[in-house]
């Protein structure tokens, strides 16, 4: 047998499996939800290719981020480098300016569902092949954008049960205070790199803010000591990232000041934000966004400010608790059992006008004995099923099993649609 790629997985119908974040119906829960909240708060759908040029990654997102590193690219036949997208706010960018969306009036607030890849370590909540709900607001800098953004995800995780989390917020300042203080940073780091892990040494040199993602136990007192970009933020840069506070407060949700939140994508400028969660473990990062305002002309398009966020779709699968999503929710309201072969034609035709009238029908399509029939019907969860002989269809009046009660009704076929119709 030729299974699975590693660190990808497949998503089932809850009854095949056991795995949270493998269920269709928690998935479908997810999404209905999140159409739910777009629908509210107006974002509209853009759908990009998983496919787009490497050179996308590298200037979007930044050569030396991990990001990049653990990209899936390939040589296309025509001598072009191709990447499997590791994120979608550079192709959504690209898109923008593609298809001129500045052209039309007010901004551009889109949202995405779809699989972005990265060839990371798996782990759990950590895979090659991830799904991310995410929207991209362009066209303004207003940090009133940031805190309705961020009122959405509060709706959202609230919908699904998900109330175990935190909210972190940083600036990263922007390309007036921010090259002075890498300076700074810099020589702080340079002083003190022999206390200073392998990777936070490697990061010196290539993104030194960097070194505050560092898990390592022993670099975290050296991390203390680094000056804090938060400390020195330019004139512009402290009044945003307070009126995004003093919005947030208005809102009345809950924040924690994380001087330490970098994100690992080169694109962020000023608002950093991430929501992490509490019942995963080392992967507890639910949802991470910012301010991405210089991306656009990186990338050769126009100038245009732009804020958005992705959540990872497995991480909040696993952090919604389990009552929260009825798995049997999908299943069909009748299974359609025969005796006979006069009663297995008379099934199909019955099994048709019934789903023509809005019902769910799942009719057997093999002649089997009623006792296996009916374990399937259980299986599939059906919420009855109907039998159908010979006397069935002479008299016109059907048995409906309530599959959970075991109660039986006799039924003709008016009665049927009326009954199943109210479910
Ligand atoms: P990111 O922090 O790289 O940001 O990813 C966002 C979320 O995707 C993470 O918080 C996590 O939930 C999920 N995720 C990332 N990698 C994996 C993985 N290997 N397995 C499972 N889940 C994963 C971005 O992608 C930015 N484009 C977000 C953004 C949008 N910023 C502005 N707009």
């Amino acid at each position: 047998m030729i299974n699975k790629v590693r660190g990808t997985q497949d998503i089932l119908p809850a009854r095949f499996t056991k795995k949270a974040d493998g269920q269709m119906e928690r998935w479908h829960a997810v999404e209905r939800a999140a159409r739910e909240a777009f629908r509210r708060y107006g974002f509209e759908e853009i759908r990009t290719p998983i496919l787009e040029r490497t050179e996308l990654f590298d200037r979007g997102v930044g050569t030396e981020t991990d990001v990049n590193k653990e990209m899936y690219t390939f040589e296309d036949r025509d001598g072009e480098t191709i990447s499997l997208r590791p994120e979608s706010t550079a192709p959504v960018v690209r898109a923008y300016n593609e298809h001129a969306l500045y052209n039309q009036p007010g901004l551009a607030k889109l949202f995405y569902i779809g699989p972005q890849f990265r060839r990371e370590r798996p782990q759990k909540g950590r895979y090659r092949q991830f799904w991310q709900i995410g929207v991209e607001v362009l066209g303004s800098d207003d940090p009133a954008i940031e805190a309705e953004v961020i009122e959405l995800l509060d709706w959202y995780l609230k919908r699904l049960g998900i109330t175990d989390t935190e909210l972190l917020i940083n600036s990263i300042g922007d390309q007036n205070c921010r090259p002075a203080y890498l300076v700074l940073l810099k020589e702080a780091i340079r002083e003190r790199l022999d206390r200073l892990c392998g990777t936070c040494n490697q990061r010196y040199e290539t993104n030194p803010l960097r070194v505050f993602d560092c898990k390592e136990e022993s670099c975290q007192p050296v991390l203390e000591e680094l000056p804090k970009l938060i400390d020195r933020l330019c004139d512009a840069c402290q009044a945003h990232f307070d009126e995004f506070q003093r919005l947030l407060d208005g809102r009345e949700i809950a924040y924690t000041i994380v001087p330490r939140l970098v994100r690992g994508l080169d694109y962020y400028t000023r608002t950093a934000f991430e929501i992490v969660g509490k019942r995963l473990g080392s992967q507890n990062t639910i949802v991470g966004g910012g301010r991405y305002d210089g991306l656009s002309e990186i990338l050769g398009g126009r100038p245009v400010k732009g804020f958005g966020f992705a959540l990872g779709m497995e991480r909040l699968i696993i952090s919604m608790p389990e009552s929260i999503v009825n798995l049997r929710s999908e299943a069909p309201a009748l299974f359609v059992a025969y005796i006979g072969d006069e009663a297995r034609l008379h099934s199909f035709a019955l099994a048709r006008r019934l789903r023509a009238a809005g019902i769910s029908v799942v009719v057997d399509l093999e002649a089997r004995k009623l006792k296996r029939a009916l374990a399937v019907a259980d299986s599939l969860g059906a919420a009855y099923s109907l039998i159908v002989g010979e006397d069935e269809i002479k008299s016109g009046a059907y048995t409906l099993r309530n599959m959970s009660s075991g109660e039986q009704k006799q039924l003709a076929e008016a009665e049927l649609v009326a009954h199943l119709s109210k479910l």
